[in-house]
């Protein structure tokens, strides 16, 4: 079964390390700035889940830890933020600095993760990243830690509901995003490329629903945010 949208093989290449220090910046150009409605929503919904532990894969930046610490009711909680890019976990680090004492960074692939033990955190989350990971693997790996009952928030590129608006969607992101990554990283669109194959080629919401139960998830449920732009979905590992 095909199972990366995008086709990515982040070991072999850091793309994400090179456009690490402009990667906050684009998103607020190509999203006109509505991507931060999607990470504040989506850390909200971390926030709100019950966990002592919470693992985040692809972290990036940190983008979301940074929301999800922000919450009050957060405090004393722990926070595993990883990426495959160490430049990626280098800025993360400094934005989350003064959330040292309960926040750990740490690289890994969240398709292998076997410095985090098994059964060992209460929920996982992954935004934007799934769609350039294998999902199978990356989902198997969240079963095999998160403890019976544990959590999975994901946040993910969908589709818009009506064909003609998501079709005129692609079309503007298939100018845009290659253009616009091609002048901020001076050449080099390689990371918006497979972005872009990960948008093209991700299940609609419905489906990766269906996906995630044919993994062994229980009470899978999503929201659509921005007509079906992206959608979050969240399920349960069985007890
Ligand atoms: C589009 S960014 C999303 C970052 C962040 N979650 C956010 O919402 O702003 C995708 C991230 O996934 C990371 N990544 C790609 N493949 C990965 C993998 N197999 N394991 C862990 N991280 C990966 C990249 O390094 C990059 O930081």
């Amino acid at each position: 079964m095909h199972q990366n949208a995008a086709e990515f093989a982040a070991q072999n290449d850091d793309v994400f390390g090179r456009i690490a220090s402009r990667y906050d910046y684009l998103c607020d150009i190509f999203s006109f700035g509505i991507h931060r409605i999607w990470k504040r929503r989506v850390a909200n919904k971390i926030a709100n889940e019950k966990w002592d532990t919470l693992i985040d894969g692809a972290t990036g930046t940190g983008d979301i830890i940074l929301r999800v610490m922000a919450n009050a009711s957060t405090q004393g909680r722990t926070v595993i933020a990883s990426d495959l890019s160490a430049k990626m976990l280098a800025i993360a680090e400094q934005r989350l600095l003064s959330f040292k004492s309960n926040v750990s960074l740490i690289l890994l692939d969240a398709e292998n993760m076997p410095s985090i033990q098994t059964k060992s955190v209460d929920a996982y989350s992954i935004s934007l990243g799934l769609k350039i990971c294998n999902r199978h693997l990356a989902m198997q790996e969240a079963l095999r830690i998160l403890k019976p009952s544990g959590r999975l928030i994901i946040l993910e590129a969908s589709n818009i509901r009506w064909g003609f608006l998501h079709r005129a969607y692609l079309a503007y992101m298939g100018i845009c995003m290659p253009i616009l990554g091609w002048i901020a990283t001076g050449g080099d669109a390689s990371a918006y490329k497979y972005l872009l194959q990960g948008i093209r080629d991700f299940p609609t919401a419905e489906e990766l629903a269906h996906e995630l139960t044919s993994y062994g998830f229980e009470e899978v449920t999503f929201e659509r945010l921005s007509l079906g732009i992206v959608a979050i979905h969240t399920a349960r590992k069985p007890a």
